[in-house]
């Protein structure tokens, strides 16, 4: 059997996206929430880039939708991928207010963010939509990034494992081996998100296996072993490399503090 040139290059792309110890490429995207204009979104990638050139793990920005032609002109040619806060299912029609996965790819989009528990909590958003979502963002061949996380209330209750339990199941749904080896998924306790109270390190590492034993259960232990999940919660420069040398960590998802260019690169530094 021969490959054609695509299917080689894909399989050399995937082998370049994995580090030779863990098997798994670090990755760190800033997610950047309702905050920057166009102008001073522009201003920040332009900051950022040169700062993260020497980075070695892979480095995303999610500005909101507005701002995604302008940062995606400057970010051509450097190493920092284009990322979207969110995604919707349809491919097209009568849904005022909501953007496609094509539309985000014509733009340079490469992942997508799904499942924010800002997107469950303030706008309705259930496992089976955020499953919708990440189906649709695969399908056009995005990389999605599917969040999960439990509250304040649901930790203190002891259900921590039930609700991310849940919420990866749910999320996961219907989606085959080789989709989900090539996903991000990240775990955000709500209560440390833009709080300053980050997650111990324990803590952290405690869910991320969790997580990763249900992807052994649900696909199988290589799958299992493939897939990246980053931490997310508060994550600074002063203890982003700490939380990265977990052993299940593989990268972060950043809000606040990938909002200033130095501290952003710090992180991506970090790993
Ligand atoms: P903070 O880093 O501001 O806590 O936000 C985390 C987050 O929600 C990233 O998606």
């Amino acid at each position: 059997m021969r490959l054609t040139d695509n299917e080689i290059e894909a399989i050399a792309q995937k082998i370049a996206s994995k580090s030779p110890s863990s098997g798994r490429r670090p990755i760190v995207v800033g997610n950047w929430k309702l905050h920057k204009t166009p102008t001073e979104a522009a201003n920040l990638v332009r900051e950022l880039v040169p700062l993260v050139e020497g980075a070695t793990c892979e480095i995303g920005v999610a500005p909101a939708y507005p701002c995604l032609e302008r940062v995606a002109g400057i970010l051509a040619g450097s190493k920092v991928h284009l990322c979207a806060q969110n995604a919707y299912w349809e491919s097209s029609g009568a849904f005022t207010g909501e953007v496609s996965t094509a539309m985000l790819k014509d733009l340079g989009v490469s992942h997508v963010i799904v499942g924010h528990s800002e997107r469950r909590q303030f706008f309705g958003e259930t496992d089976e939509t955020v499953n919708r979502r990440a189906k649709a963002v695969l399908a056009a061949d995005l990389t999605p990034i599917l969040c999960v996380g439990e509250s304040l209330e649901e930790r203190d209750g002891g259900s921590t494992q039930a609700v991310v339990d849940r919420q990866i199941r749910g999320g996961l749904v219907g989606l085959t081996e080789l989709q989900v080896d090539d996903m991000v998924l990240a775990y955000e306790p709500v209560w440390a998100i833009g709080t300053g109270k980050v997650a111990t390190v324990e803590q952290a590492q405690e869910v991320h296996s969790f997580i990763r034993n249900i992807i052994a259960e649900l696909y199988n232990p290589q799958t299992a072993a493939a897939v990246r999940i980053q931490y997310g919660g508060s994550v600074k420069p002063d203890n982003a490399a700490q939380l990265l040398a977990q052993s299940d960590i593989d990268g972060a998802l950043v809000g606040g503090a990938a909002l200033k260019a130095a501290d952003f690169a710090a992180i991506c530094l970090a790993t």
